[in-house]
């Protein structure tokens, strides 16, 4: 039929609105290919700046802690199951941090408009190095406690403001008696300064529970997983300006579990220095962790040697109290890292000193799998999981009857 009506005006007619519809479609068909061409180009453009970004952004998130935990740390910290167990520490360490770090995002944002949340960890450290100053102050102390009474020992917990439960788990605990195998022990908190919007409630809960325990101090740096560095250097002055009569500190995170007797039968063993001594869990020959992903990633430009000197590991360290001073001193020429406890270790150094080991290494654990009353009984550190964990470890071992 077609074949037919070749001719007809007709016919001209229809393949006319044919072509012409042909016609007109070409240009319609180049243009989506464009449009789509175009669409092509700009998901690849955000997809890459996304994935560029999202590396910082995914600091904010502990399930991506986990995540590099088990992928990304092997590589570079492998070998001795010591250092392990420092990763998992160090991971548990920063989700109480991150908790409290919870960016400062309104109450009044709508549910529906995605909140993009800044990251709030740098990638890098020099961002950490520029915010780096000695010039921090005390906004919160408690000045006369080792004017009162001199103590032996004074144990530094590093601690995040809003931690409540753990630092009222240490002071039904380790942190508990100010009198220990017959010498006197002071505990005290050290807090950075707390950010987002509730601040100004946080302070007023933080002067309440200074009124009722006297064991806070508070320095105005801003408390992050970044500045752990500063952390230890403010409890050092403290330590040198507020308390410097006393025999021997530590410092030792909240998440951990100390045998306090223990600890103060080993500083009494004959022979122990009460001088230039640092000791805890000696990590030997650390490499630095280079790979820029990483919670450790130090640059080379803060820290250009492959490997760290000796240190004793951060989780709790012992030290006579004439290093403070000397720390404090001589960090003026050290450049900061993040690292706390491995900056100490560049510190002694420096200073021409090591660390040493205790007088029975293996009192020094890191890492528990399960509670042994009689293990516990013998130790005198273990990282644990909670707070309550160690409320109820601790129970257990105080309670009558041989441990072992
Ligand atoms: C460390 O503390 C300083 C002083 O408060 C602050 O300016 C800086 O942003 C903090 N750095 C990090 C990485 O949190």
């Amino acid at each position: 039929m077609g074949d037919k009506e070749t001719g007809s005006g007709g016919n001209r007619l229809k393949r006319q609105l044919i072509d012409g519809s042909y016609r007109q479609k070409k240009p319609w068909s180049h243009c989506w290919f464009q449009v789509l061409l175009l669409l092509c180009v700009v998901l690849f453009i955000l997809c890459y700046t996304l994935s560029n970004s999202s590396l910082s952004r995914w600091e904010n998130y502990p399930l991506h802690e986990q995540y590099r935990r088990f992928f990304s740390q092997p590589n570079q910290d492998n070998q001795t199951p010591f250092y392990q167990a420092y990763a998992t520490h160090r991971v548990k360490t920063n989700e109480i941090l991150e908790t409290a770090e919870i960016p400062n995002v309104p109450a009044t944002a709508p549910s529906t408009i995605p909140v993009i949340i800044p990251p709030t960890v740098p990638p890098s450290g020099i961002q950490y190095h520029q915010a780096y100053a000695r010039n921090y102050h005390f906004i919160m102390d408690n000045t006369e406690v080792c004017k009162t009474k001199s103590p032996f020992l004074v144990l530094m917990v590093p601690v995040a403001p809003n931690d409540v439960a753990a630092r009222d788990a240490i002071r039904q605990t380790w942190g508990k008696d100010s009198k220990v195998q017959g010498e006197v022990v002071l505990t005290l908190f050290m807090l950075g300064s707390s950010r987002g919007a509730d601040v100004g409630q946080v302070q007023e809960e933080l002067k309440r529970e200074n009124l009722q325990h006297r064991d806070l101090i508070q320095s105005d740096f801003m408390d992050t997983y970044l500045n752990l560095t500063i952390k230890t250097m403010v409890i050092m002055e403290w330590l040198v300006t507020r308390c410097p009569t006393a025999a021997y500190a530590m410092k030792i995170d909240s998440d951990m579990f100390l045998n306090i007797d223990n600890l103060l039968i080993m500083l009494q063993t004959p022979g122990i220095p009460k001088q230039r001594y640092l000791t805890g869990m000696l990590m030997w020959n650390r490499p630095v962790v280079r790979s820029k992903d990483s919670k450790w990633y130090v640059p080379e430009e803060m820290y250009s040697k492959p490997t760290y000197p000796t240190y004793t590991l951060g989780m709790g360290y012992v030290f006579s109290n004439d290093l403070p001073v000397k720390l404090v001193e001589v960090s003026k020429s050290v450049k900061p890292f993040n690292i706390e406890d491995a900056y100490i270790g560049v510190c002694m150094e420096k200073l021409g000193l090591a660390p040493t080991s205790p007088p029975n290494p293996s009192q020094f654990k890191a890492y528990s799998t399960k509670y042994d009353r009689c293990e516990y009984s013998k130790i005198i550190t273990y990282i644990l999981g909670s707070s309550e964990e160690l409320v109820r470890y601790w129970t257990d071992l105080k309670k009558p009857g041989p441990p072992c």
